[in-house]
């Protein structure tokens, strides 16, 4: 990997890397599209990273789909993929940690101890071996985009991160790879994220810039689908994600629930 990105770089070409966990589907899909527009040359990875899943959490049975995989990225004109195995990444126990303070703890991370600092540290892995020029997220892990953001300001990390906006269903549902969990009763179910966001939505275009009574709205909306269980309902700031009282500038409205025992998360942002 290092010396095709070393080549590419000698020949002055810029290199885009879209990092994954496989089970793709159209979100990683329009990543893959915008590093293609942006760069000479396009990286995905693939690699479930063992380290940002808690023992309770979903490793063993996260869906894994590589051969399909494989065929898309290439359909999709993906130049090289970078799919490590675990010993690979992890020949000895990793004992440093990249941890970016304070937004690691908050929405997601608070009811995820631990996996910010594994999923930063993965990725400052993950850009050292690739050596990509610009790296490429989605806004639907809109903590993980911060804390990748300000790790690479505060550690001066030579990569520029892009954004890339939810890809949603239809309906609303945001795409995910754990959608793959639900039922089709649960299916209908977890259409309630995106309803509750647009619940506050509606009152916030309608002038409403107290946070409190917009996120009122939305946990309101949350609990008419007694099936779910909601995790959080917030509206941050989208850089530092700090809740904000009055919505002045760009905010971002985030969820987090559970439908049955698959966690579910979406977010839009509110602009004034
Ligand atoms: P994964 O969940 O596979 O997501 C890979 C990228 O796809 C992330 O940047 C995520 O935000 C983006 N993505 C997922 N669903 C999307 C949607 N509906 N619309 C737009 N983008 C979407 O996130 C991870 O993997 C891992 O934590 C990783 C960064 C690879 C580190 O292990």
């Amino acid at each position: 990997m290092k010396e095709e990105s070393r080549d590419l770089r000698s020949k002055g070409q810029c290199l885009g890397l879209v990092p994954t966990m496989g089970a793709l589907h159209a979100g990683h899909v329009s990543l893959v599209r915008a590093a293609r527009q942006q760069c000479d040359a396009v990286a995905a990875s693939i690699f479930v990273n063992p380290t940002q899943f808690a023992p309770n959490e979903d490793f063993s049975k996260y869906p894994r789909t590589f051969e399909r995989d494989c065929e898309l990225l290439e359909r999709e004109g993906v130049d090289f993929l970078f799919a490590p195995t675990a010993e690979e990444m992890y020949p000895e126990p990793q004992v440093t940690w990249v941890t970016v303070e304070g937004l690691s703890d908050r929405l997601c991370g608070r009811a995820r101890p631990g996996h910010f600092r594994a999923v930063a540290t993965v990725v400052a892995k993950l850009f050292n071996i690739v050596e990509p020029e610009a790296a490429f997220f989605g806004q639907k892990d809109a903590v993980q985009l911060a804390v990748i953001r300000r790790m690479v300001r505060d550690l001066d990390l030579p990569v520029e991160i892009v954004a890339g906006a939810i890809v949603r269903e239809a309906d609303g549902l945001a795409l995910s790879s754990r959608n793959a969990y639900l039922s089709p009763e649960q299916r209908e179910t977890a259409r309630v994220l995106y309803r509750s966001l647009m619940a506050a939505k509606r009152m916030f275009a309608g002038g409403e810039r107290r946070t409190e009574k917009l996120v009122a709205a939305g946990k309101g909306a949350f609990s008419q689908e007694p099936s779910a269980r909601l995790e959080y309902f917030e509206i941050v700031d989208p850089e530092t994600l700090e809740p904000m009282a009055e919505i002045e500038r760009p905010a971002l409205a985030a969820v987090a629930g559970f439908v049955g025992t698959t966690r579910l998360i979406d977010n839009v942002v509110l602009e004034p």
